[in-house]
């Protein structure tokens, strides 16, 4: 291996950038892909070229996730295919960047040969430095988490989008501490991005021929700005962007229910551009539990915040995310769940076996005692729950006229389009004359559990 000289340090950059195009493959949640959008950002400005062709990358980065040990499992097995790439072409760059890569820091390059370059989601900006380095024969590695890092001033290459959706990042960082979560270690201090380049990075966007944009953040609700004469609020936030074109259709994850004060809802409700579906996770029905996982609300909070949703905003549709399992679940718990689950009505739900993490607060004071087999028992019950609500659901549209925008072909036939209505829902049309990017008004005559298909009246 060659040793980093002074003088040869620009030539190694040379060779970098000229040399070694860069392949990013993305896991986990919305935001890391949100991230690779940064990254891609941050080595475009520094004339490093971006792939999306992996045969023809000469450094691969895998943006990770630690949430649940099956991510990581996937990493791993995905590094050890990539590790035969690099023997085929020697001289192949391995990078672990993201959540998985703060939480096993240096642990990572000992147990993964093949890697070469670990780099946490407040580090990004050390990429193009850290990358000279592991060219010139070193490991590199860069974990700082930041109180302040935000990437406000990034302005993010979309490299692998329809040019119809984009998201932006308008926090980072996490401190709720939900006793099962790994992301407060992974992702550090709540912090949130100054509203001034949010709302011109939407405004760019909207210029530029994007219809829809989700907000994000982990608990993108709490989010909040001080200036020296106002404090900005969430739902200030939203009504800004809400105002920059009533074409332009706004989203945003992931919601808190400790904060979803009515204000936010009448904003919501005011505005017909954003849309009419929140995602709220409620991780289990049983109040005990969610006192053990530090949640912060009942059973009865929670759907009390439901029922507010509802009459303030009669047409929004609920999504959640439900742990089954977790620490001491009993059979009761579930069943608390179960209930929740009808009385909510959830349109939709990501739902997942416990899966304990190392260092979180359920990991040290809680035994994972709930056997593998209740934990997968219990799942499948809600899965299919949750099949029956939003079949009812869905049955409730047909006949419905909905505003759909369109942003793919359908995957099942090239004379369709697949577009998404402002709940959320997925809805197959005729392709007509529209385009990708369009608005169509489409009359619902069929549905699934899963997507609603319709007729187009405009
Ligand atoms: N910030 C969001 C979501 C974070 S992660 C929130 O507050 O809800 C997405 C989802 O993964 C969580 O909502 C939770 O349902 C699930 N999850 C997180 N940690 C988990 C764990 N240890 N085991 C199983 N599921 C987990
Ligand atoms: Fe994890 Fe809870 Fe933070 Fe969501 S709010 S990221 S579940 S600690
Ligand atoms: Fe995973 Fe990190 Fe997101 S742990 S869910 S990629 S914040």
């Amino acid at each position: 291996m060659q040793t980093l000289k002074s003088k040869g340090i620009q030539a190694f950059s040379i060779s970098v950038k000229k040399n070694k195009k860069i392949f990013i493959e993305t896991y986990g949640c919305q935001m890391n892909f949100s991230d690779s959008e940064i990254v891609a950002s941050v080595l475009s400005e520094k004339q490093f070229e971006i792939t999306t062709n992996i045969d023809e990358a000469g450094v691969i980065l895998i943006n990770t996730c630690s949430i649940r040990d099956h991510a990581e499992q996937r990493v791993r097995h995905r590094l050890t295919q990539l590790s035969h790439v690099k023997r085929k072409k020697p001289g192949t760059i391995i990078g672990v960047i993201g959540c998985m890569a703060e939480r096993l820091k240096e642990k990572l390059l000992e147990e993964e040969h093949m890697v070469d370059l670990i780099l946490g989601p407040d580090a990004y900006r050390s990429l193009p430095s850290l990358l000279e380095e592991v060219e010139a024969g070193q490991k590199g590695i860069n974990v700082l988490l930041s109180n302040e890092e935000t990437y406000a001033d990034i302005n993010p290459v979309r490299y692998s989008s329809n040019g119809v959706s984009a998201f932006i990042s308008i926090m980072r960082g996490c401190e709720n501490f939900c006793s099962y979560c790994v992301v407060p270690f992974t992702r550090g201090k709540e912090r949130s991005r100054d509203p001034e380049t949010i709302i011109n990075e939407a405004r760019n966007l909207f210029d530029n021929g994007y219809k829809e944009i989700t907000l994000l953040g982990q608990n993108v609700n709490s989010y909040k700005w001080k200036s020296v004469d106002k404090d900005f609020s969430f739902s200030d936030l939203l009504e800004k962007i809400a105002l920059i074109n009533p074409l332009l259709r706004l989203r945003f994850a992931t919601s808190h229910p400790k904060d979803i004060p009515d204000v936010l809802l009448h904003t919501i409700a005011k505005y017909p551009n954003i849309a009419r579906s929140v995602h709220l996770p409620v991780q289990s029905g049983s109040t005990r539990i969610l006192q053990m996982m530090n949640r912060k609300y009942t059973h009865e909070i929670y759907l009390e915040r439901i029922d507010a949703i509802k009459k303030i905003i009669p047409d929004c549709t609920v999504s959640t995310d439900i742990i089954t399992g977790f620490c001491s679940e009993t059979e009761d718990d579930f069943q608390e769940t179960v209930s929740l689950m009808k009385e909510a009505a959830f349109e939709f739900a990501y739902m997942f076996k416990y899966s304990e993490r190392p260092d979180t607060t359920a990991q040290k004071k809680f035994k994972d005692d709930i056997p593998e087999g209740i934990k997968t028992k219990r799942l499948q019950q809600i899965i299919d729950l949750q099949h029956v609500l939003s079949m009812e659901s869905n049955k409730k549209d047909i006949g419905r006229i909905c505003d759909v925008l369109i942003d793919n072909v359908s995957k099942r036939s090239k004379d369709f389009y697949s577009g998404r209505n402002s709940e959320n829902k997925v809805v197959i049309l005729p392709k007509g004359n529209f385009k990708i990017g369009d608005y169509a008004t489409v009359k619902i005559t069929r549905c699934t559990a899963a997507t609603l298909f319709g007729e187009i009246i405009n």
